[in-house]
């Protein structure tokens, strides 16, 4: 394997003293970038996914264009699904669609769990080749989506913007909630360890929709099966946490065997930095909506979080993913602003 010319995530990740902190942006590789757009034009959702040649190509353009410190392999949450023998759609504009729901014993039951990982052989190779291509430029990014964000699409069938079906499936059946969440748990683990072998340097772990939950439902329907994932794969790479809106949960997180927890912009650097202590390094936490602000406001409010959170354990992103109608000049700034940044 080559040696990476830029490991700033990777130190940021171990805790390591940096110069100025790794940048990368959530959903980096995407609608924004008119590269994507001319082959989002020639091939559907998960022929991009699918195609080893093409996510390789979709995951280097930030790297190329904008200049992020990290790739992260295009690919979806929702290959898990897949795998286990649920079928997804992705309705271009619409998001993703699953027509046969789990609602029962009888489905989960029905589950392929056995191979599942090894149907997303895919992604292993799209993750090798990128590599290759990327020649130690910067580190690469696996994911995988968190078991109770994976069950929600799962259950829900689709996008909401509260997933009560899901909540109601968790909070009616548990019984069932908690087999559901540990066939994902158990295909998740396989399929990222797969990822570290194929050459991830790091895994990044989304859990979109768990400040959907709780405090008390947090640990018992997020917490659990997050913990589960990074105990294993601690061992062999860093992991990065992202329970998006369960701010609630920072301190919990932090204790963890991850490297490092994502927050969003609801959460201050120094409420995230008192929960965490100095256990884990912290992700975040830009509006990504503020990407729309003229370049030297975003400048300027770059070097104020870096300057809040600190330099150190600190890896700077979004809060969230970015927007298709962000200007790629805009993303470009975000990224310029960290790599200008000294602290007087
Ligand atoms: O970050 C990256 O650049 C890597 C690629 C990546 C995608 N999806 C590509 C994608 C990653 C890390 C994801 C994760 C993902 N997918 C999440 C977790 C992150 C988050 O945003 O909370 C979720 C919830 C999904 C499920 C999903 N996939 C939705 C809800 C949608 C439709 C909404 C949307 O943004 O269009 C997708 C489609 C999707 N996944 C696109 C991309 C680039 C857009 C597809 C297109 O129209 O080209």
């Amino acid at each position: 394997m080559s040696e990476l010319k830029n490991d700033l995530l990777l130190k940021a990740l171990r805790g390591e003293a940096v110069k100025r902190p790794p940048v990368w942006m959530m959903r980096q590789a995407g609608r924004y970038l008119p590269e994507y757009m001319q082959l989002r034009a020639k091939y559907d959702f998960f022929t991009r996914v699918e195609t080893p040649e093409l996510a390789c190509e979709i995951t280097l353009q930030p790297i190329d264009i904008v200049g992020s410190d990290a790739a992260i392999i295009f690919s979806d949450i929702l290959v898990i699904p897949q795998a286990l023998g649920v079928e997804v759609l992705m309705e271009e504009g619409k998001g993703p669609l699953l027509p046969k729901t789990i609602q029962t014993q009888e489905h989960i039951d029905n589950l392929k769990t056995e191979g599942a990982a090894e149907r997303l052989d895919y992604v292993s190779k799209a993750i090798a080749l990128t590599k290759r291509e990327l020649n130690g430029r910067v580190p690469l990014i696996g994911f995988a989506g968190a078991p109770f964000t994976i069950l929600c699409y799962m259950v829900e069938g689709k996008g909401s913007k509260t997933f009560d079906k899901a909540k109601q499936f968790c909070f009616t059946q548990p019984h069932l909630a908690h087999q559901l969440l540990q066939k994902i748990t158990d295909a998740t683990i396989d399929y990222l360890k797969a990822q570290v072998a194929a050459g991830a340097d790091c895994v990044q772990v989304f859990d979109s929709w768990s400040g959907m939950l709780s405090p008390v439902d947090f640990n018992v329907f997020a917490l659990p099966y997050l913990k589960q994932i990074s105990d294993a794969l601690a061992p062999l790479c860093p992991v990065i946490l992202f329970p998006k809106g369960s701010w609630y949960a920072l301190a919990n997180i932090s204790n963890t065997a991850a490297s490092a927890v994502g927050i969003d912009w609801t959460v201050t650097p120094e409420f995230a930095r008192a929960q965490t202590k100095n256990n884990i390094t912290i992700q975040g936490n830009f509006d990504p909506i503020k990407l729309l602000l003229p370049i030297p406001e975003i400048k300027k409010l770059v070097k104020e979080m870096i300057d809040a959170f600190g330099a150190q354990r600190y890896i700077v992103n979004l809060g969230h993913g970015i927007l298709p109608h962000i200007p790629v000049d805009h993303a470009k700034a975000f990224i310029d602003a960290v790599k200008e940044y000294h602290n007087e």
